[in-house]
């Protein structure tokens, strides 16, 4: 079982995000989802889309106590379909037969993984996935970000990369 699952979204696979992110699983056993590879359509009210790809993957992230998010800060805000995401986790809150599994959310670690052309990760793009993990009942682990204003240099950014993922090795449960 890896360490982590990471649901990626970006425009392109092997982007900044992508790269960065790539950088930090080749020290750690994460499983990368790339959500351009999944059928995910948007919250319904009516429920009209369970068999789309969503609920499959919400039960893989589930099996995984620790989450990374991927994106790149596209005007101040998250990749649209890990907005997406986010959103259908609605499902498993109101859904009767999905909502103890939803539960199972409660006390998991979020982590973030994101690229942008700024020093620091705007408010604007933090903020909302710090409220939404506190609403969850999950805890932010931490946050790696890159300032990708001339692209993603690896040797630039191995630094941030490495702090990563030192964080992600001295959560309990992997230490080793
Ligand atoms: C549509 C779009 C919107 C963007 N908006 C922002 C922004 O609001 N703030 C920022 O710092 N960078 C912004 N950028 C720059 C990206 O965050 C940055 O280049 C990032 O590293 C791109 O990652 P990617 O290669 O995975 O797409 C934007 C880029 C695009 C394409």
């Amino acid at each position: 079982m890896p360490d982590a699952i990471a649901l990626f979204s970006s425009s392109r696979r092997n982007g900044n995000t992508g790269q960065f992110l790539d950088r930090i699983a080749a020290e750690l056993r994460v499983e990368i989802v790339d959500l351009a590879s999944k059928r995910i359509s948007q919250y319904d009210y009516e429920h009209r889309n369970r068999g789309d790809d969503f609920e499959p993957l919400m039960r893989r992230v589930l099996a995984f106590d620790r989450i990374i998010l991927a994106s790149p800060v596209y005007w101040y805000a998250l990749s649209p379909p890990l907005k997406v995401f986010l959103d259908r986790i609605t499902d498993f809150l109101e859904l009767p037969e999905l909502v103890d599994e939803g539960r199972r959310l409660r006390g998991k670690t979020a982590y973030v993984v994101c690229t942008s052309i700024y020093e620091a990760v705007p408010t604007s793009f933090i903020g909302p996935l710090a409220d939404t993990f506190d609403y969850l009942g999950m805890h932010l682990g931490g946050i790696a970000h890159a300032n990708c204003r001339d692209g993603y240099l690896p040797s630039k950014h191995d630094v941030e990369a490495s702090e990563f993922v030192r964080l992600l090795k001295s959560s309990t449960a992997l230490r080793r």
